[in-house]
């Protein structure tokens, strides 16, 4: 298994640097900083941050598949980033459409299943329908998970299932001793995905910014400097590394 995966990774022996592929994380969740700082840097438009966001996106997301990842959830849009103008909201909103119409072909040869986490409603129809698509294209694939977290916002997340559990106690259909942490797992938007075994942040920020709070409950968390839009496949192993050689401990000893 292990020979097999080094084969498809073209390398004939694991070399010292790169992560040992029989403890991958399952789960991979990244908050994607920094598009506008890079931009900013170079004299650009913020939206050409996001633009080349899209790229080291791409790249993220075949270094995962090749290492073995099973789930990459992707912070693309929180439910915070309406209040940003207009005009980058409007851009942002084009990035799933975009990106889909060039990368989802290959996805769908790398056998990757998209899915989508986050508030639907309030999204414009451009954005579900090229989503939807690709859902529905990719539904019967088993590699890897592409979650893409757009209108996300955790607490608002926890208060929708509060709310849905709340009204299950009060028609009886549940008692309040039957609200345990898998019932509650099971109302979250996350439903059919396990906690992010670790989340990455880019661009030096060391928050959360109301991302999966329940979920990342247990998760191994990497920060780095460098901007979302010049992350690449080496950054991606280095955290992947850093993950490897941390003790999970989930409270115990
Ligand atoms: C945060 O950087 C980034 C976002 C709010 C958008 C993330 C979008 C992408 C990475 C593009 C790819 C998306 C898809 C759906 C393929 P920021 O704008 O807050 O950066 P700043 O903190 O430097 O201003």
């Amino acid at each position: 298994m292990i020979s097999r995966l080094w084969a498809k990774l073209g390398k004939s022996s694991p070399k010292a640097e790169m992560p040992q592929l029989d403890k991958v994380p399952d789960h991979v969740a990244i908050i994607m900083d920094g598009n506008g700082r890079w931009a900013k840097d170079r004299g650009l438009p913020r939206i050409a941050g996001h633009h080349t966001g899209m790229k080291a996106v791409k790249r993220v997301v075949r270094e995962a598949d090749r290492l073995g990842v099973k789930y990459l959830t992707l912070y693309a849009f929180s439910t915070e980033n309406w209040k940003r103008p207009k005009d980058e909201v409007d851009f942002l909103m084009r990035l799933p459409q975009q990106f889909l119409e060039i990368e989802l072909e290959e996805l769908i040869e790398n056998n990757v299943q998209v899915r989508m986490m986050g508030i639907k409603s309030d999204l414009p129809s451009y954005t579900i329908d090229a989503l939807e698509e690709a859902m529905e294209r990719t539904a019967d694939n088993t590699g890897l998970v592409l979650n893409f977290a757009l209108n996300y916002g955790s607490r608002k997340e926890m208060i929708d299932a509060i709310q849905a559990i709340a009204g299950d106690v009060a028609d009886g259909r549940l008692t309040p001793d039957q609200i345990d942490e898998q019932l509650m797992s099971e109302r979250l938007l996350s439903r059919d995905i396990p906690d992010p075994d670790l989340l990455i942040r880019t661009s030096g920020e060391l928050r959360l910014s109301n991302f999966m709070l329940w979920q990342l409950a247990y998760s191994e968390l990497w920060f780095t400097d460098v901007y979302w839009p010049e992350f690449n496949e080496a950054h991606f192993q280095e955290a992947v590394l850093q993950y490897q050689s941390r003790k999970r401990r989930f409270g115990g000893l």
